[in-house]
């Protein structure tokens, strides 16, 4: 069987321009950008909305089997997501939600509710697709594995000028102690940590302007699937 549709895995420690980087890239080539953390982030809201505590595994999982979480592309082609068919894109994108996001993907129930969705996408699209744990559980026969990092406070510094764009009163600090929180959590779990697949490149960006990251890594797309891929 000839299968020409192309995967890309972009896994790494929040901040580290995963996704601008992965859309950005996926726009080049024509493939589908997918947002795994988005996904997660949905889990979090619907588990706040029902009260639950997010690390309680045995509170979360009754939730999952009522759920319907959808994922689609906007008209501009920015991924949307709904749960229970209301558009939560933007509800999602809170601090608060980060920390809930992380503590549901901590519990294997969630991980394994979430997986067919993910790769349902990459089985019908050509994607780059962005997380945690893509080159090492979702996709491990993705073509390229990217694991893409850069050094804490540089991502600190990132988030920060996101969230203060958007009017979040959150300071340096509590971005930092956020983030340090998270990538224990993330890279700590039992379940699917965050780490690089043995085949990953690994692509630093702490010294590297967005527009350098964006370079590299469709330098490596270009590299892996050839000058012709998308096209
Ligand atoms: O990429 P993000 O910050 O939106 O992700 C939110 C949380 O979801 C992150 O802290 C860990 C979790 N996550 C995961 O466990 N696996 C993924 N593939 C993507 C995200």
């Amino acid at each position: 069987m000839t299968d020409r549709r192309c995967s890309v895995a972009i896994d790494g420690p929040s901040g580290a321009g995963k996704s601008t980087i992965a859309k950005a890239a996926a726009a080049r080539f024509g493939f589908l950008y997918v947002d795994t953390g988005a996904i997660y982030r949905t889990v979090g809201l619907a588990a706040r909305r029902a009260g639950v505590d997010p690390h309680s595994a045995t509170a979360v999982e009754p939730l999952l089997p009522g759920l319907d979480i959808r994922l689609d592309y906007g008209p501009d082609g920015t991924q949307r997501m709904y749960l229970h068919g209301e558009d939560v894109s933007t509800a999602i994108r809170t601090p608060e939600m980060s920390m809930y996001a992380s503590a549901v993907s901590a519990i294997p129930a969630v991980r394994a509710f979430l997986m067919d969705m993910q790769r349902d996408m990459a089985q019908t699209h050509s994607v780059v697709m962005d997380g945690r744990d893509i080159g090492t559980v979702v996709l491990p026969d993705a073509g390229l594995k990217i694991f893409l990092t850069a050094s804490l406070r540089a991502r600190a510094e990132r988030r920060l000028a996101e969230l203060s764009a958007k009017g979040d009163p959150s300071t340096l600090e509590d971005v930092l102690t956020d983030m340090a929180r998270r990538d224990e959590q993330d890279s700590s779990r039992a379940a699917a940590p965050l780490r690089a697949a043995e085949d990953a490149v690994i692509v630093d960006t702490s010294e590297l302007t967005l527009a350098e990251s964006i370079e590299r890594v469709c330098a490596l797309i270009r590299e892996k699937f050839g000058p012709e891929a998308g096209r």
